[in-house]
């Protein structure tokens, strides 16, 4: 059978998911027995629709997506909590599979979302909403479920890790930095999501309720920008041994789970100091497997589909095969989280 796509979202991750397609769809059907169409496409932006020749398929308005009967999985890339929100529920209330790259949906609304695919019996499936093209939502769901997760910690902001990467390598002002962040796909359509560390904190809010089995949305997490980081600054760290990264960090106290975004001094000598550009790298330590360290591209057009189309091919594969969701998401026992400081 073939498992048929409606995508909402044309900007860069859903551009990159159409290339995606293009380039490997006979591949994944000829390699994995994987047979996935794109049938609808929605955007504001007609013009994106054009540029990326979907034109014959296009829709200004997401119900048309969710209303199609034919579809079996819906793909939001438009990001954001507002329309997001209404694309996600709604599709999973039409009896839809779902797959997102929102961060800022699942840190927020997450339990509403497991709650209404649970109902549904769907698939809710949300890998390149952290750390990009780097595998880290599967493996703590699966490969390290047998663990006991003491903390989990990484550098999880493309942006910002570019950002400080070219002013202390190349004195770039940090105007000029995120001017260049910008232009190269990776920031948010608000920066001040990346540089203030909102991006950080919404991803390690996810990545704290399943190391955790918590519930932390990402207005519990304690979170510092980079915002007032200057060159000199950089520069004296540098001086001194250190480097400057902007940090989410979420451990296992006596109290509950701690979980923080701030701006952070490491040795050089550190294995995090040497994560620079673009690149993303998530430290997890577990009792059983000890220290792990996923690493890759967190920011742009390929990393974020690569990601997305992942989870787009795993459920397509549920659905070829019949293979119904586990359900029953709900946190039990859940982990308390340490109150913010005042
Ligand atoms: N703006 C984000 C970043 C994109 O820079 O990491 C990926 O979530």
């Amino acid at each position: 059978m073939t498992v048929k796509l409606g995508l909402v979202g044309t900007g860069t991750v859903g551009g990159g998911c159409i290339d995606i397609l293009r380039n490997h769809r006979d591949d994944f059907k000829r390699h994995y027995g994987i047979d996935v169409e794109l049938v609808r496409v929605c955007s504001r932006n007609p013009e994106q629709a054009i540029a990326h020749g979907v034109e014959d398929i296009f829709t200004q308005d997401f119900q048309d997506v969710l209303n199609d009967p034919d579809i079996d999985v819906v793909i939001e890339l438009i990001g954001g909590t507002t329309v997001a929100r209404d694309v996600v529920c709604g599709a999973l209330r039409a009896g839809k599979h779902v797959v997102t790259a929102n961060k800022a949906l699942m840190a927020t609304y997450g339990e509403e979302v497991m709650r209404l695919a649970d109902e549904a019996g769907k698939e809710i499936a949300f890998e390149a909403s952290v750390g990009g093209g780097i595998p880290i939502i599967d493996p703590m769901k699966h490969s390290l479920i047998a663990n006991r997760i003491d903390s989990v910690m990484g550098i999880v902001n493309g942006t910002t890790n570019y950002m400080l990467t070219r002013m202390v390598e190349d004195g770039l002002s940090y105007d000029a930095a995120l001017k260049e962040a910008q232009e190269k796909g990776f920031a948010e359509a608000d920066p001040t999501a990346d540089v203030d560390g909102f991006d950080a904190a919404a991803k390690i809010a996810i990545l704290a309720s399943i190391a955790f089995n918590s519930r932390v949305t990402m207005g519990e997490v304690h979170t510092e920008g980079i915002r007032n980081i200057t060159t000199m600054d950089l520069d004296a760290a540098r001086d001194m041994g250190y480097c400057v990264k902007l940090l989410a960090i979420a451990h296992r106290t006596d109290e509950g789970v701690d979980v923080r975004v701030h701006p952070t001094m490491l040795p050089l000598s550190h294995q995090l100091a040497t994560v620079n550009g673009v690149f993303n790298a998530i430290y997890v330590v577990g009792d059983a497997v000890g220290e792990t360290m996923f690493f890759g591209e967190g920011a742009g057009a390929g990393p974020a589909a690569s990601a997305v189309m992942g989870d787009v091919l795993e459920v397509a594969r549920h659905v070829q095969q019949g293979i119904a969701p586990i359900v029953g998401c709900t946190c039990t026992d859940e982990l308390p989280i340490v109150p913010m400081d005042d």
